[in-house]
C-alpha cells in the first residue's frame, strides 16, 4: 500500500534521511521507532510532500507521490496527525471535526462527525466544548477524530502518546485497536515503544535517519538487544 524505497531527505545542507526503505500493507498497523532526533518525524513529511524527499521514491497504492503536493497526497488518501497542540482552540470541538469532513472515496462507507461519535463517546460528550479547554488526552482523541472524518485509507499518527498520563494512554490504545479492527492501516511514530510494540504488527528501528533493524512487533519485544536499544 505505502512504499518508501531508499529515500533521501534534506533540510537546506543537512543530510537527514538516508536511504530509508519500509513498508505499510493493506490493513497492516507498523510502527517507526527510535530515539529523539533520528528522523521520525522527517520520514512522515517526506511521505506527505511536507518536505519531500530528494532520492529515492515514495509510492501508495503504486502510484508515485514522490513529488507529489501535499493536498494530492491527502486527497489520495494519507491522513497525517503532526505531534503537538495543532487544533483550533477557539472552535468547538464539532467545528473543528467539520472542518475536515471530506467524502470517502470509491465504496467505502463514509466516516462521519456522527460515526465517529458513535465509535468513540468520549468525544461526543465534548461535542460543544471548545477545543483547547480540552485535556492532552481530549486533544490528541480530536486529533485522531479529525484525521477519520477526511476518510483516508492510511493514517500516519506522530507521538499520539507524547506527554500524556497512563490511563489516557490506555484509552488511546484501545482507540488505535477499533481503528485497526476497522480495517486501517496505520504507520506510527512512538517515543513510547512499548505502547507501539504491543499494537502494532511490524516495526521499523531508525539510528541516524537510517532503518536499523525491522520485523515483526513481538520479535521485536522480544529482543533483548533492542529493549536495550529502545531503552525500555
Ligand atoms: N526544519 C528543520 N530544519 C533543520 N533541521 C531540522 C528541521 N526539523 C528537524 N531537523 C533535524 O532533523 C533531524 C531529525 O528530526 P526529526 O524531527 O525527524 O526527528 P524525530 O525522530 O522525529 O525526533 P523526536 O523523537 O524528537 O520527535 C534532527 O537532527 C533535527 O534537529
Ligand atoms: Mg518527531
Amino acid at each position: 500500500m505505502l512504499e518508501l524505497d531508499a529515500i533521501h531527505t534534506f533540510y537546506g545542507r543537512s543530510h537527514i534521511l538516508q536511504g530509508v526503505s519500509l513498508e505499510v500493507r493493506r490493513g497492516e498497523m507498523v510502527t517507526l521507532l527510535g530515539r529523539n532526533g533520528v528522523g521520525k518525524t522527517t520520514t512522515l513529511r517526506s511521505i506527505m510532500g511536507l518536505t519531500p524527499a530528494r532520492e529515492g521514491r515514495v509510492r501508495f497504492d503504486g502510484r508515485d507521490i514522490t513529488r507529489a503536493k501535499t493536498h494530492r497526497i491527502a486527497r489520495a488518501g494519507l491522513a497525517y496527525v503532526p505531534s503537538g497542540r495543532r487544533i483550533f482552540s477557539a472552535l468547538t470541538v464539532r467545528q473543528n471535526l467539520l472542518l475536515c469532513v471530506r467524502g470517502a472515496v470509491g465504496g467505502n462507507s463514509a466516516w462521519t462527525v456522527e460515526r465517529v461519535y458513535r465509535m468513540f463517546p468520549k468525544l461526543a460528550e465534548l461535542d460543544s466544548r471548545k477545543a483547547g479547554l480540552l485535556s492532552g488526552g481530549e486533544q490528541q482523541m480530536l486529533k485522531l477524530g479529525r484525521a477519520l472524518v477526511a476518510n483516508p485509507r492510511l493514517l500516519l499518527l506522530d507521538e499520539l502518546t507524547e506527554g500524556l498520563a497512563p490511563t489516557i494512554v490506555g484509552d488511546l490504545a484501545d482507540w488505535l485497536g477499533l481503528l485497526k479492527a476497522e480495517g486501517f492501516s496505520m504507520l506510527m511514530c512512538e517515543q513510547n515503544a512499548l505502547f507501539a510494540l504491543e499494537l502494532a504488527d511490524r516495526g521499523y528501528i531508525m539510528e541516524k535517519g537510517q532503518i536499523r533493524f525491522s520485523g515483526a512487533a513481538a520479535e521485536l519485544r522480544g529482543s533483548a538487544q533492542i529493549r536495550q536499544y529502545l531503552g525500555v
